[in-house]
């Protein structure tokens, strides 16, 4: 991201948590140097498997858990010695925690009543949060006679009546089903978009995180292994975690096999195909062995024979024979195993918008095609 005018919403350099052992055993790094740079107004989500860190890093920006190292910013302001209540921020739980006790209203207004916000300014702003996210009817209740997908937006009003600067959201949405879900994906995304507050988003659910975001950091062991917009982070994975991590992908093995003019070759299939690659600062030499990706709907399916015409111009196709090892028909798509002479397989998914004829069974004999930018190197 480039460097803002003003301060960046959220700062985290170097982050590091470790947790003592249990028992005397080794220490646990949750959070293991992170440094992320945070705009104003951004959708920044933190997306990783359970157990790489999310919620402690999340914890560590709302103050409820101190670094072990590093520091962080928010606004621009060091936050080492700031409480919780006193940062400019606001979480939204997984659980909601609403107060069962309490109606809508009551529950939306508990964090101004605390502040003693005046009766009159606490009225207007419980009454605008909760036309924001669609419950000015429902106000008299109390949660247990709402739906989940209407408690979660209680615990969002709750949040943004507090006017913060940034929101901290650990997998708001975990306890929907999946409609609502979506649903409330691109209802969050809206009204984000509506407020201009920053959002930070936990989730381990990739979908969401490339439905919902402006940047993704993907995160493994308490590492970030990649921060960018969703696009960047599917179509150009910097390693295979996360070419593994976000969406399906096929792994070829390749090898350096010429380096000539500054411009790398590498031999895929046993050398059935020969393809340029960028080496993006990594040393070919010294690592004469990658892997090349592709995305199971990148992969291009025709019968045996046919030549396939059409390829755009400017740009190779490489083509090779395989047997059709599975084959599931998934509604939207098929998804095809297909089996490479060298003994590799390559997931294909073709889209059903084909002639009807058009698909195979297990055992026959295909064309795979896949158009050379399409075909990604993983370095390391
Ligand atoms: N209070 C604690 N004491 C000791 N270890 C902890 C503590 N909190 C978290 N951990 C450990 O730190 C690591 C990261 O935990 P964290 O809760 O941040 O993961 P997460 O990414 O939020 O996972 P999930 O998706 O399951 O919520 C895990 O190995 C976890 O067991
Ligand atoms: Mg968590």
């Amino acid at each position: 991201m480039d460097e803002p005018n003003g301060p960046y919403a959220v700062e985290l350099r170097q982050l590091t948590k470790q947790f003592p052992g249990r028992g005397g055993g080794q220490p646990v790094t949750a959070v293991d140097h992170v440094s992320l740079q945070i705009g104003q107004g951004e959708f920044f989500t933190l997306l990783g498997p359970s157990g790489c860190g999310k919620t402690t890093t999340l914890r560590m920006i709302a103050g409820f858990e101190l670094p072990t190292a590093g520091d962080l910013l928010i606004q621009g302001r060091a936050m080492t010695n700031i409480p919780p209540n006193g940062r400019p921020v606001n979480t939204v739980f997984q659980n909601y925690a609403l107060f069962p006790h309490m109606t809508v209203a009551d529950n939306v207004a508990f964090g101004l009543r605390v502040k003693r916000v005046s009766k009159a300014e606490r009225e207007q702003r419980v009454q605008e949060a909760l036309a924001l996210v669609q419950l000015s009817d429902l106000r008299q209740r109390r949660p247990a006679q709402l739906s989940g997908g209407q408690q979660q937006r209680v615990a969002l009003a709750r949040a943004i009546v507090n006017q913060p600067q940034v929101l901290l959201l650990d997998e708001p949405l975990g306890a929907l089903d999946l409609k609502l879900r979506r649903e409330m994906q691109l209802e969050l995304k809206h009204l984000q978009a509506h407020l201009g507050i920053t959002f930070i988003y936990v989730t381990h659910d990739q979908e969401e995180a490339l439905t919902m975001s402006d940047r993704i950091a993907v995160m493994q062991q308490g590492v970030v292994q990649q921060a960018a917009d969703p696009v960047t982070i599917y179509e150009h994975p910097v390693n295979r975690f996360v070419a593994d991590f976000i969406g399906e992908s096929n792994f070829l093995a390749a090898r350096v096999a010429a380096t000539t003019n500054g411009r790398t070759e590498v031999d895929l299939l046993h050398g059935a195909w020969r393809l340029p690659v960028s080496l993006n600062g990594h040393g070919a030499a010294s690592q004469p062995a990658l892997t090349i990706t592709v995305r199971p709907e990148k992969v291009l399916l025709a019968p045996p024979a046919e030549l396939l015409n059409g390829a755009m111009a400017g740009s190779k196709l490489y083509c090779a024979q395989g047997v059709v090892q599975e084959a599931v028909y998934i509604g939207t798509d098929t998804r095809y195993q297909v089996a490479l002479p060298t003994g590799e397989s390559l997931v294909v998914r073709a889209p059903n918008m084909r002639q009807r004829g058009q698909d195979y069974k297990v055992g026959d004999t295909v064309q795979v095609a896949v158009y050379e930018e399409d075909l990604r190197p993983l370095w390391g």
